[in-house]
């Protein structure tokens, strides 16, 4: 595996790279979740392209930006391991020099749900993922169902901007008690840990309901909130259920919907959705 930090030879890496190219952006704090997008990417791609970069622009002042969890010794191991061609970790102060004064934006579906909660935080993924994209130029990059708006929002910018490459989805992959996989789940305590199961258990009871013929959303996020608040240890932040395309929230749920929540447990913010019409998620 090749580690490449700096964008010159990053671009001379992938002139030089035959086949087609999968990429898959990350911040690192390697976990399943990422893995299982690199297996994606190494099925449908001759070359393996896994960037680590903590994006300050995405972080809100008040958010985890410094304590966000960072161990790139542990993995570069793990990419290693599972056979990444390169490992593109760029520096901060390349992907931002001084001056530096350009933003992509999608509108529209980053006012819900994330956009709303988190002021900036789509500016700073798109505007990111962009420079990723112009500098990797891949064939394909691939993304988690775990951030399913991420997912729309970046759809809908390589739609609009013309960008030439495939977005593809990977399922959330979660832990044995449903908790979906996600770097902050280091944050958690044991008490804190248990508590988070929460979340996965009000998206299943939600899939539940609506499998038995319930289908009126203010019934679902009634009994969702109940077990939520149920849970001392958490406080609720938003339930919704959108239509899945436009993220408009659904009154009666007769269009494909996305069961989406953020919830504090403790001090940490965890989100998790899921696809209503699917299996529930544990
Ligand atoms: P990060 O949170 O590191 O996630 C990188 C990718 O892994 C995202 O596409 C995310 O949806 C996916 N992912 C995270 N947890 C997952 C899980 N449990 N199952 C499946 N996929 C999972 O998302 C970001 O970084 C950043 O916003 C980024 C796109 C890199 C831009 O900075």
């Amino acid at each position: 595996m090749k580690i490449i930090r700096s964008l010159s030879e990053m671009k001379a890496a992938r002139a030089a790279a035959g086949g087609s190219v999968g990429f898959v952006p990350t911040m690192g704090c390697l976990h399943k979740g990422h893995m299982s997008l690199v297996e994606l990417s190494k099925k449908n791609n001759t070359a393996t392209i896994v960037s680590i970069f903590v994006n300050p622009t995405q972080f809100g002042p008040r958010e985890d930006f410094a304590k966000y969890p960072r161990n790139e010794t542990r993995d570069i191991a793990m990419m290693e391991n599972v056979g990444v061609n390169i490992a593109f970790l760029p520096q901060a102060e390349e992907i931002y020099p001084d001056g530096f004064d350009t933003w992509v934006e999608v509108k529209g579906i980053t006012d819900k749900l994330e956009g709303a909660a988190r002021l900036g935080h789509f500016r700073g993924v798109t505007t990111v993922c962009s420079k990723l994209f112009n500098i990797v130029q891949p064939d394909r990059a691939y993304f988690g169902q775990k951030d399913a708006q991420q997912v729309l929002v970046i759809k809908k910018m390589v739609s609009d901007l013309n960008l030439n490459l495939e977005i593809i989805t990977g399922q959330t992959q979660r832990e044995p008690d449903g908790l979906a996989m996600s770097s902050r789940n280091m944050y958690l305590n044991q008490a804190e840990r248990r508590a988070a199961s929460v979340l996965c258990k009000a998206l299943e009871k939600a899939a539940a309901l609506y499998l038995s013929g319930e289908h009126h959303a203010e019934r679902l996020k009634k009994v969702m909130a109940e077990l939520i608040v149920a849970e001392p240890l958490a406080n609720m932040e938003y339930i919704s259920i959108a239509n899945t395309s436009s993220l408009h929230e659904l009154e009666l749920i007769d269009s494909p919907a996305l069961v989406s929540l953020a919830v504090r447990i403790g001090r940490t913010r965890l989100i998790d959705n899921i696809l209503l019409a699917q299996p529930a998620c544990v």
